[in-house]
């Protein structure tokens, strides 16, 4: 069986889940760190933490798009062709997708005018797949129950 295949095996699944979770959680603290911290203010050690936090966040985010290309191949593809899970899926594809695009787009703006939209379109998306990642899990989980009682299905 391969791990990353069309069900994911648990190490591949704490894989994808705890890689979301550090770029979800350091997304959120960088955006919570905001109203704490006087951007002005260089020598607020609140600054170089809310700094590192977001290395964190580049470099995890990295990681969640390979594991994502890890995925495309037989989970998405495959439940995709099942009829599996179907519009939750093809919406968190998306938005991890429009996430990639919009953080390159903080790395190299079109526009530098673009900046702070990008960055507030950025935050959204990031709450977006916040809220996305657990109702995939349990639509999931409700088909493993399903599977298991057929009967309930009708
Ligand atoms: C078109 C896109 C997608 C479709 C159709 C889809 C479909 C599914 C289905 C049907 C399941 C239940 C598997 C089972 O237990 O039988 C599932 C579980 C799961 N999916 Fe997706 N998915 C898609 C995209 C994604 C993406 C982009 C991610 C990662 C961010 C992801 C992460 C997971 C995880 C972690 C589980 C839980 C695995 C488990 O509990 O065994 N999926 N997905
Ligand atoms: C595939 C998913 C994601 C990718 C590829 C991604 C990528 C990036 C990149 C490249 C940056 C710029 C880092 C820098 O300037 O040093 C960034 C910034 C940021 N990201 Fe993400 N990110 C993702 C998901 C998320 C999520 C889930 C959240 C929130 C829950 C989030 C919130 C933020 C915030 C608040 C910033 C700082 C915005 C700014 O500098 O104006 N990101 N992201």
């Amino acid at each position: 069986m391969n791990a990353w295949g069309v069900r994911l095996s648990p190490s591949a699944r704490h894989t994808v889940l705890i890689g979301s979770l550090f770029v979800i959680a350091s997304g959120i603290a960088w955006m919570a760190l905001g109203w704490m911290v006087d951007a002005q203010d260089y020598a607020d050690p609140l600054h170089t933490l809310r700094h590192r936090i977001l290395v964190l966040h580049g470099i995890t985010a990295y990681v969640l798009v390979w594991m994502a290309g890890r995925l495309s191949n037989l989970h998405q593809q495959g439940n995709w062709r099942a009829h599996r899970n179907r519009g939750n899926g093809l919406l968190l594809s998306t938005t991890l997708a429009l996430l990639a695009v919009s953080g390159l787009c903080l790395y190299y703006p079109p526009h530098e005018d673009w900046l702070a939209s990008i960055s507030q379109l950025h935050q959204i998306l990031g709450i977006v797949l916040a809220l996305l990642l657990p109702l995939h899990l349990l639509a999931a989980s409700a088909l493993r129950r399903l599977r298991m009682h057929p009967d309930n299905a009708r």
